[in-house]
């Protein structure tokens, strides 16, 4: 935060990103097995795609949501590293010769480059199943009401099975080099993407005892924002610049994928992408200034050059 007079804060973005980048990737560790541990193989090739960068969206956004219904980041961290975790064994799955075939990934050869596909696939079955060790590790969450935990492990694993981000993930590959409609377009979007975001948000408000009103204005606000992330990954999948975004650039192109610039052309996706944003953010009228950073990272979906 920038002190701009006695009352008035400015928050800047990219130092609350950046402090939360710098939280989480000083956190994760603590909940992962030894980079030495046997067998060595596998816990070198979870951390190698862990620890190789990321913006760390979702836990900040765990967190974010947490702090705008007055909860704590220290409460709720557990979870926002199991956020990650996940992420992350979905892109070393996504990367893969059998999914998108991708060759860099946050900046680095991917996962099943260096390991090979086998370990690459194993490490993400790892860092998948990390997740819920750690989100149901109770001693990590003393503070937090038991029927919460449940409830938020829960909403974080119906968000990314066959009927969330695996489900996207399956209609995104069996559209490839097909005629696209934007109804599937958006099903593929908001499930391999978007509920995940949501879930994310939930799952800080849960942990943090949100009322229904507040955890169904999150929800609505998390489903237009993760739509919107997607949209403009598909429009950086063109527009991007490699070194910026650490991953190819142009490989949607390349494998005929359904994505919102392929349909709508740039600038209708663009606008789309700000709508949503709008919209979004137009569901936290309720909140007070300590959802200030839930609006100001929506905002940074579609600036975002990376
Ligand atoms: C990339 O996600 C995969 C998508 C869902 C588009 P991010 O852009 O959040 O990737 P990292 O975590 O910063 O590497
Ligand atoms: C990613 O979609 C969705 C998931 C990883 C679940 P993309 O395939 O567009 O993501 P990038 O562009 O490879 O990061
Ligand atoms: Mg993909
Ligand atoms: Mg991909
Ligand atoms: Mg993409």
């Amino acid at each position: 935060m920038i002190q701009l007079g006695f009352f008035i804060e400015i928050l800047s973005i990219e130092k609350y990103l950046s402090e939360g980048k710098k939280f989480i990737d000083g956190s994760l560790a603590q909940f992962l097995p030894d980079e030495s541990a046997y067998p060595k193989s596998i816990h070198e090739s979870m951390n190698y795609s862990l620890l190789a960068g990321g913006k760390r969206l979702r836990p900040i956004l765990v967190i974010a949501a947490a702090e705008a219904i007055g909860g704590s980041r220290d409460v709720v961290l557990p979870f926002a590293v199991a956020a990650e975790f996940i992420h992350t064994y979905t892109l070393i799955h996504d990367d893969l010769p059998a999914l998108d075939n991708d060759n860099f990934r946050r900046g680095k050869p991917t996962n099943h480059k260096v390991f090979g596909e086998a370990i690459a696939i194993l490490s993400g079955d790892a860092l998948l199943t990390q997740a819920f060790i750690v989100m149901t590790n109770g001693f990590l969450m003393e503070s937090v009401p038991r029927g919460n935990v449940l409830k938020a492990a829960h909403e974080l694993a119906r968000a990314i099975g066959s009927t969330g981000v695996i489900g996207g993930q399956v209609v995104d590959l069996e559209s490839e080099g097909k005629p696209i409609d934007s109804q599937t377009l958006e099903y593929i979007h908001i499930y391999k993407t978007g509920f995940f975001f949501k879930a994310c948000i939930r799952v800080g408000a849960i942990l943090s005892e949100a009322n229904q009103d507040q955890l169904s204005a999150l929800s609505r606000f998390g489903s237009h924002i993760g739509l919107a992330f997607q949209i403009v990954d598909d429009i950086l999948d063109i527009t991007g610049d490699e070194d910026l975004l650490g991953k190819d650039v142009g490989s949607d192109q390349d494998r005929n994928k359904a994505t919102y610039p392929a349909l709508f052309g740039l600038e209708e996706s663009k606008r789309k992408a700000e709508e949503l944003v709008e919209q979004g953010i137009a569901n936290l009228g309720e909140f007070d200034e300590r959802a200030e950073p839930l609006r100001e990272i929506a905002r940074f979906f579609i600036q975002r050059t990376f």
